[in-house]
């Protein structure tokens, strides 16, 4: 959605929550005219009642111009990171790849664009992504080697990963379950290392998830992280509970957040919960399952959860379902009391497919072996067959019977094998 798009939608939006009965149907149909989907945006805004909402910061969410930056290409920042070409862009930030000339490795150079300094809001942010991502030491999570300035705009170098976003990966289809329970548990662990230092990420989507080639993942974007006991109102964002804080933490579409969340609580580890929950089944499903058409009906699926993920998740393994629905619950005490749980839930259930898939490979690798000694049983009987009787009985026996019986075995139908035998 752009700039022009969202400002319009506010217009409306505030024209009509100014306006109550007959007065609001008739301006909303007079601001509507001849356009369908505005009409259906502002109805689904309406009728979602629990929040306050004033949009007034959404222009600014829309992705940041990349134009001006491009003049960076080719050139040094921090006179060591030579750029070369923009791999990356989210609500907030342009992502290049460039050469750390002095470590002589490749590294991701993320800028804040000049429009988006002029917000104090997003500057501070800014500043906070790169220390919080300096304070997490993991695996997991992306690491940040420097933050700097260049000819006025703020960026920090960090390692590179190769490979692609879980957006890109899943491209609108499920994932093998296996994969998708490894790269979800590996972002567990790294939610659970940010949990234990306080830290929440809030913004969990496939887009801020990387998959290496060698299939590590990494998790990008703490750019909406909060601190635990920090609550919204020591920053100067919109309060919580309207709808511009919920856009400033979506940059977009809301259908990964939690309903707290949309609600404007305060910042908790089950916002992640909530948030990876929704992905897995995304993974499982191949599509996530509180997306609606507009912004409104997508936070009434989410206060239904887990309503609107019971039918999606009805044809996956049981066990898979148990954990999706948990990590779903509305209520948060319903769910898992910490990150670390649903890892460990995960990491239980490949252990179990492991455990199950070597059982079934051993089932399979008998078979040829129950066919081989059925084969060689025939043979000897045969054998013994051919030293008393000659002429068309043997040719039947050899020509006829003997390979009858070998398939026969091979597709496990053991009592007509049986039975040629006996004939024979
Ligand atoms: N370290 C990195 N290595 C490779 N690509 C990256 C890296 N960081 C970000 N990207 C790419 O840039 C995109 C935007 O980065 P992100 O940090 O999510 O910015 P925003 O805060 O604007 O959403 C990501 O979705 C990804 O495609
Ligand atoms: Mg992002």
């Amino acid at each position: 959605m752009n700039a022009e798009r969202w400002q319009q939608i506010e217009r409306v939006y505030s024209g009509a929550l100014a306006r109550q009965g007959q007065a609001r149907t008739a301006f909303v149909a007079e601001a509507c005219r001849d356009d369908e989907g505005l009409q259906k945006e502002i109805e689904s805004l309406l009728a979602y009642e629990a929040v306050t909402f004033s949009i007034s910061d959404w222009a600014v969410l829309d992705p940041p111009s990349t134009e001006s930056l491009d003049r960076f290409i080719g050139q040094l920042v921090g006179a060591r990171y030579r750029i070369a070409e923009r791999i990356g862009e989210g609500g907030m930030g342009v992502v290049y790849r460039a050469s750390d000339e002095q470590m002589r490795r490749p590294v991701a150079i993320k800028f804040l664009p000049q429009a988006m300094c002029r917000d104090v809001n997003r500057l501070n942010r800014f500043g906070i992504e790169a220390r919080v991502l300096a304070a997490l030491n993991h695996p997991h999570i992306v690491t940040v080697h420097e933050v700097g300035e260049s000819d006025g705009v703020p960026f920090f170098a960090m390692e590179l990963v190769d490979g692609t976003t879980l957006r890109e990966r899943i491209r609108g289809m499920s994932m093998p379950l296996r994969e998708a329970l490894e790269v979800v548990h590996q972002i567990a662990v790294a939610l659970a290392a940010a949990h234990g230092q306080g830290i929440i990420h809030r913004d969990l989507k496939p887009e801020n998830v990387m998959v290496r080639r060698d299939g590590y993942v990494k998790v990008l974007d703490f750019g909406l992280a909060a601190l635990r006991a920090q609550t919204p109102s020591t920053e100067s964002r919109p309060s919580a509970g309207t709808l511009g804080s919920i856009v400033a933490l979506i940059g977009g579409t809301p259908p990964y957040m939690a309903p707290e969340q949309i609600d404007g609580a305060p910042p908790d580890p089950g916002n992640d919960i909530f948030s990876l929950g929704v992905m897995l089944c995304e993974l499982a499903t191949g599509a996530n399952p509180f997306a609606q058409t507009t912004i409104g009906e997508t936070f009434r699926a989410i206060q239904q959860a887990p309503g609107p993920a019971q039918s999606a998740v009805s044809t996956l393994e049981p066990r898979l379902q148990t954990i999706i629905m948990k990590a779903l619950q509305k209520e948060r005490s319903q769910r898992y009391a910490a990150v670390s749980e649903l890892g460990a839930q995960i990491r239980q259930l490949v252990t179990d497919i492991d455990v199950e898939t070597a059982q079934a490979r051993r089932f399979l690798r008998i078979r040829p072996y129950v066919a081989a000694m059925m084969a060689l049983a025939l043979t000897a009987a045969a054998g013994a067959f051919l030293t008393y009787r000659h002429g068309e009985r043997i040719r039947w026996v050899r020509e006829e019977a003997m390979p009858e019986i070998a398939r026969l075995a091979t597709v496990d139908r053991f009592v007509p094998a049986f039975r040629l035998i006996q004939q024979s």
